[in-house]
């Protein structure tokens, strides 16, 4: 890999690791009782404790360090001082930009004991993520990104939501490519070796579609259905890709 891509990998790898250290905090205090709002705090305070900034505070006029989007939100939740219950999933959001650079990861998080229903909504979104991942490698088609996760989420009975996807990232915090949660297997641009993208399916319990709220930022399914979303930033190799945002 040229000299050029290895500086966005170390960097990305970095902005990556503060990223996933914050949820793995939040994992730590995700339990019936506490407020978006304390998950927003910790956010907040373990990416400028760790040297980075987190990139959706002021982005657009976004108000928090993180996005909170519990069981109908399907994504730009805002944390607020709505208390977490038993039977909630929630994901959250954390993007760090450290050194110039970004990493941007999520999670959904089942607090307490879950619904069955919930329960393999959120695995089916997690599996469907790191199917794709494992995938990815140069010459690869972004469609064949989407085709997979597609494919394995239908086959559970559930929707990809089309409004949102994934997208390049770096210097900048959202970038070319858009990536695709759903789409044909050959179809799309080619893969190259040192692309720096997320993938970040939102998958739905019952129809895809989605409505932003009055805020302008909180964006719901339609039929209230559950809503989980997983994301990581992955780097294109040769032969397969580097996900940034593992602890
Ligand atoms: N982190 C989100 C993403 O995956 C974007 C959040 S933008 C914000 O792309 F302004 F809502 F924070
Ligand atoms: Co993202
Ligand atoms: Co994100």
């Amino acid at each position: 890999m040229s000299g050029e891509f290895k500086e966005a990998f170390e960097k990305t790898r970095i902005a990556g690791i503060v990223a996933a250290g914050a949820l793995e905090e939040v994992s730590k205090i995700a339990k019936p009782g506490i407020s978006t709002n304390k998950i927003d705090r910790l956010c907040y305070e373990y990416i400028n404790d760790n040297g980075a900034y987190s990139a959706p505070l002021f982005y657009r006029g976004f108000p928090k360090s993180c996005c909170t989007s519990a069981n109908h939100v399907v994504c730009h939740g805002i944390p607020s001082d709505k208390i977490l219950i038993e039977g909630d999933i929630i994901n959250v959001d954390v993007t760090a930009f450290k050194d110039g650079w970004h990493g941007d990861t999520s999670k959904t998080f089942e607090i307490g004991d879950v619904s069955v229903k919930a329960k393999k909504l959120v695995k089916t979104t997690y599996d469907a993520m790191m199917k794709s991942i494992r995938i990815v490698k140069e010459g690869l088609h972004l469609g064949d990104i989407g085709a997979t996760i597609q494919n394995h989420v239908e086959k559970e009975g559930f929707s990809v939501v089309q409004d949102f996807c994934g997208h390049g990232i770096g210097e900048m915090f959202h970038k070319e490519p858009n990536v695709l949660h759903y789409g044909k297997k050959g179809t799309g641009e080619k893969l190259k070796a040192g692309m720096i993208f997320t993938i970040e399916p939102m998958i739905n319990l019952g129809n895809f579609e989605t409505k932003t709220l009055k805020d302008g930022w909180t964006a719901v399914t339609k039929d209230k259905s559950l809503s989980a979303q997983f994301e990581h930033t992955i780097g294109v190799t040769k032969d397969g890709c580097e996900i940034f945002t593992l602890i």
